[in-house]
């Protein structure tokens, strides 16, 4: 077991969702109360899981531990991309967010920004995912020793045994903020 098979097992899950967004997508009853809260639901799962569980990982364990090593120039520009296109899809979780709550408002325009942001996000990740699938993690883990491979494994799982503790305790913050 590596910190690529963590990483890739997550890959499998996210696809899962955005296949659901896709399917919410194509559905011309975008304003029903279901949808809506599907798209909260979708919200939590980038931020929570696709962001701060998967990029957390990818961004604060397997890159940080790259930037150590002398990658060849390919490889650093595949992980500039990767951490570039990280960015973009928080951004459009943001907007996704904030259209959601105007809608929520009475905004009706804000339905096609929910759209916008939707189909912006199931355009990035199934490429963003078949790049590190298919030509970035094998040849990362070539850079390093088997005792570092089992150190970012160890780290992966620390990671991910603090994640449900760090999502409530900073629920409970928004709401003793309010
Ligand atoms: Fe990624
Ligand atoms: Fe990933």
């Amino acid at each position: 077991m590596e910190i690529i098979h963590v990483l890739m097992a997550e890959h499998r899950v996210i696809e899962r969702m955005v296949a659901l967004m896709k399917k919410e997508l194509g559905n011309e009853a975008l304003s029903s109360s279901a949808n809506q809260a599907f798209i909260y639901a979708a919200v939590d799962f980038f931020k929570n899981y696709a962001d701060t569980t998967h990029h957390g990982k990818e961004e604060g364990i397997l890159f940080k531990s790259l930037e150590a090593k002398p990658l060849s120039p390919e490889h650093r520009s595949v992980m500039d991309q990767l951490v570039n296109e990280h960015r973009i899809a928080r951004e459009e979780v943001k907007g996704l967010y904030e259209s959601a709550q105007r809608y929520e408002r009475g905004d009706l325009d804000a339905i096609a920004h929910i759209s916008a942001h939707l189909k912006r996000l199931t355009d990035l990740y199934p490429p963003h995912i078949a790049l590190e699938d298919r030509h970035f993690f094998l040849p990362a883990m070539e850079y390093f020793s088997p005792e570092e491979r089992g150190q970012m494994l160890d780290d992966a799982y620390d990671h991910d045994a603090d994640m449900a503790h760090r999502k409530y305790v900073d629920m409970v913050l928004r709401y003793e903020e309010k």
